[in-house]
């Protein structure tokens, strides 16, 4: 298979061809961005240009629903080639945090109890206490340099006859957690004792380490998956987050499926034509291109272990998905937190550690969807940094 993406691409290259990118716009020049979720990667060129015939031949205006057809017979294909599965009724959105929003005020109550796991992607946060809801936190168990879910706070966060959903993000974003099918069993038995409904958040899908699988929660044979919402979308996949395409998976429960389809916001979130028609050339086409970024990925989180890893300040937890390191920093200078300790002395701009874990200063994230010449530098510029402390 020919290479589809650039062998390499220089820093001052990617700062100039993201002239438009929060990653690369927020910080001054001299600082190295880690941090927002999306990559340096440009997007597989075949798919961008089933966008530019789009808007070549003008055909701007409202979309005919072919668009959305043809984008949900792709993902369709795209689940049965990669999880084996056969999803539900599929609804297309324009991203999945306003998707999220909608589920949760049409599948709960007012006041009613959220469960989200932390370490959590901070806008689970938000959207929770945005719709009126009571966010319930349940940490997971660091374990060493694994992450895993902690069934007894779940199980006594789950007891409140006022609790009625559970937020669960897989792969999980920021820990890098894939759940097994074990874990998911046990989700599922949970959520279906306490009539949970179980909202999972699998955009990070199709990022996974080597030989690492990812069970789609509604292909679950348990009753808790015909009551599941599921989210997804090809824009971490593809890298094509502005372009606004996602979709949720209705569950088969008719009467959950019937609030959603019912909700006044869900016509308001639509995906928009660039993201349908691209997004869908992507699920048809691009699955080489993938396996290309997953390679480098991989190859990445190696340089960073290799790097950084024999530094006793720095924990590197485990990661089986996504493209993020979740990471430690052990004995930070005193009024120093890891994300001001890496901003001022290496600058490096990762994700701050408190964003996701609220109360911890000395965890951070840092998004290794990157050329390796960025990731080599980013190694440099933390290792020197942190052989200080
Ligand atoms: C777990 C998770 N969900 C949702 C999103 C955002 O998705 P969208 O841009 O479709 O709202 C991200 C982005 O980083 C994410 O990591």
């Amino acid at each position: 298979m020919s290479s589809q993406l650039p062998p390499q691409e220089s820093i001052a290259s990617v700062r100039a061809r993201r002239a438009h990118s929060i990653k690369w716009r927020r910080y001054g020049p001299d600082i190295l961005p880690a941090w927002v979720a999306d990559m340096d990667f440009p997007p597989p060129q075949l798919a961008l240009e089933a966008g530019i015939a789009l808007l070549n031949s003008g055909d701007t205006g409202y979309p005919s629903p072919d668009l959305v057809t043809n984008y949900e017979a792709a993902y369709r294909a795209w689940a049965l080639e990669n999880f084996g599965t056969k999803p539900n009724t599929l609804r297309t959105v324009a991203d999945v945090v306003a998707a999220l929003r909608i589920i949760v005020l049409a599948t709960t109550d007012p006041g009613a109890g959220v469960i989200v796991m932390t370490p959590s992607y901070p806008p689970f946060f938000g959207v929770v206490q945005d719709a009126q809801r009571r966010l319930v936190s349940v940490p997971m168990r660091a374990d060493g340099r694994d992450y895993r879910i902690d069934m007894e706070r779940l199980e006594s966060a789950a007891t409140d006859p006022n609790t009625q959903a559970i937020i669960l993000c897989n792969p999980q974003n920021p820990t890098g957690r894939v759940f097994t099918g074990t874990e998911l069993t046990e989700i599922a038995n949970l959520a279906d004792r306490r009539g949970l409904i179980v909202i999972a958040d699998e955009i990070h899908q199709d990022l996974r380490g080597p030989e690492v699988r990812h069970i789609p929660f509604s292909s679950l044979e348990h009753p808790s998956a015909l009551r599941a919402v599921v989210l997804s979308s090809p824009s971490k996949s593809f890298n094509i987050a502005g372009l606004k395409v996602a979709h949720i998976e209705l569950p088969s429960d008719p009467e959950l499926r019937a609030r959603i389809e019912s909700s006044p916001l869900l016509p308001l979130s639509q995906a928009t034509p660039l993201g349908l028609a691209v997004g869908a050339h992507a699920y048809q086409s691009e699955y080489g291109w993938l396996v290309e970024v997953r390679e480098r990925i991989d190859e990445n989180f190696a340089l960073v272990s290799k790097g950084l890893g024999d530094l006793d300040c720095l924990a590197l937890y485990d990661r089986e998905g996504t493209y993020l390191q979740w990471a430690k920093i052990e004995r930070l200078p005193p009024d120093q937190s890891a994300y001001s300790f890496l901003l001022e002395k290496a600058h490096v701009a990762v994700g701050p550690g408190e964003d996701y874990l609220p109360g911890s200063t000395s965890h951070f994230r840092l998004n290794l969807a990157a050329w390796p010449s960025t990731v080599e530098h980013l190694i440099e510029r933390m290792h020197d940094a942190l052989s200080s402390i």
